[in-house]
Order: structure tokens, then C-alpha cells, then sequence
């Protein structure tokens, strides 16, 4: 990116609404994720929901949201990375791994103990996470072999974890 680009990851402003919609359903061609973000919002459950803004326009999101472990023998505390986006003219230039890494950080300081996502090992891998069923763990959805993965947000926290990782209610649409 050139140096004269100013690239800002921030929290959500109410007046990010209409654009953040506009660039889910460009990113995603439907508005499935849109209206994923709309009811985490609307149930309060957008435990984080970051832009990313290049000179002041808003070109990438991410959100973590929380999810359970059945059992949860450890009491530990997870969050669901998804949806993730960048706007197609904007990637490519590592915005997308920023989105990431400055939304595990977060998590990391607000106390969370492992961070899930579904999505290519391939892009995630890159950025620490590994399969979720070498550790034991299952998710609800079906997904591709090795799709669901795992990264622990404190060293050891999944030591002897095992069980079923539930995202929140408002991605049963998905199911
Ligand atoms: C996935 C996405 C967020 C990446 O954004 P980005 O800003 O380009 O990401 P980065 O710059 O950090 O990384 C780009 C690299 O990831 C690769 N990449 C992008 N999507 C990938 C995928 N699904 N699988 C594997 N690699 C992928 C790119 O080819 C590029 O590789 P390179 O660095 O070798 O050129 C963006 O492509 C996007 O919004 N896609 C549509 C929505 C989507 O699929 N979201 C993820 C859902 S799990």
C-alpha cells in the first residue's frame, strides 16, 4: 500500500451502517452476511465489530461473536471470527490479515480464551489458526474437511478441551 494511505481499524460507528451492508453484500454476492451483522447488532451479540477504513472510506469488517463449548469443563470463554471482508478493489494488501490480527488482540485483552472460524486453511493458517478437530473439537455446521479452526487466544487454554463449539443463535440461518 503506498505510503500516502491512511489505514484506520476501528470500532463500528452507527454511521458505517449503510456502507457496511453495501460492502458485505459486494463482498459475500448476497445479503446472507448483512443480515448476519444486523441481528448479532440487534441481539447485542457483536462482541467485536471492526472497520477498516483507507483515507476515511470503509474498505474492510470483521466481527467476533461468542460462541459455547458443550461440554465446558474449564469454564473457558470463545468468540467466532466471522463474517470477514475486504472491499475486492482494496485486496490483497494484507488489509485482511490486519482485520484479523487487530480483532484476536482485542479479544486476547477482553479476557477470551480461543478464537473459531470456519473458513480456507489456506488464508487462515496464515494467521495461526489450525484445525479444530486435531483438538478435539466439533462445530454444528458441516463444513469441508479442515475448514473448522482453532487458535487459542492464551497458550494451553484448549489443554484437554473437547466438545461441541456453538455459534450464536443468529447463524442458524446458515445451518
Ligand atoms: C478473504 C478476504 C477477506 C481477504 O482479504 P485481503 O485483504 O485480500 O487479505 P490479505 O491481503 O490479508 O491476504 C491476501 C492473500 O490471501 C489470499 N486469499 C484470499 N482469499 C483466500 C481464500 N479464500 N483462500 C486462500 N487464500 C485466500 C489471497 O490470494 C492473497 O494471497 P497472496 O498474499 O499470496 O497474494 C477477501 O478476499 C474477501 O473479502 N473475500 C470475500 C469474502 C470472504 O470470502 N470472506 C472470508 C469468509 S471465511
Amino acid at each position: 500500500m503506498g505510503n500516502e494511505s491512511t489505514i484506520r481499524i476501528e470500532s463500528e460507528r452507527a454511521i458505517d451502517r449503510v456502507a457496511l451492508s453495501a460492502l458485505l453484500i459486494g463482498a459475500f454476492e448476497g445479503a446472507a452476511e448483512a443480515r448476519l451483522v444486523d441481528e448479532l447488532r440487534r441481539q447485542a451479540a457483536l462482541t467485536l465489530s471492526l472497520v477498516a477504513r483507507v483515507d476515511g472510506q470503509l474498505v474492510g469488517y470483521v466481527a467476533l461473536s461468542p460462541v459455547t463449548l458443550e461440554p465446558n469443563v474449564g469454564g473457558l470463554r470463545g468468540v467466532g471470527l466471522a463474517p470477514l471482508a475486504v472491499l475486492s478493489a482494496q485486496r490483497k494488501r494484507g488489509l485482511g490479515a490486519r482485520l484479523v490480527e487487530a480483532a484476536l488482540a482485542r479479544a486476547r485483552a477482553l479476557g477470551f480464551d480461543f478464537a473459531v472460524v470456519l473458513g480456507d486453511p489456506a488464508y487462515y493458517g496464515r494467521l495461526g489458526f489450525t484445525r479444530a478437530d486435531t483438538r478435539g473439537l466439533a462445530c454444528v455446521f458441516s463444513a469441508p474437511p479442515g475448514a473448522f479452526q482453532v487458535l487459542e487466544l492464551r497458550a494451553g487454554a484448549l489443554d484437554g478441551a473437547r466438545g461441541l463449539v456453538r455459534y450464536h443463535r443468529a447463524f442458524d440461518v446458515f445451518a
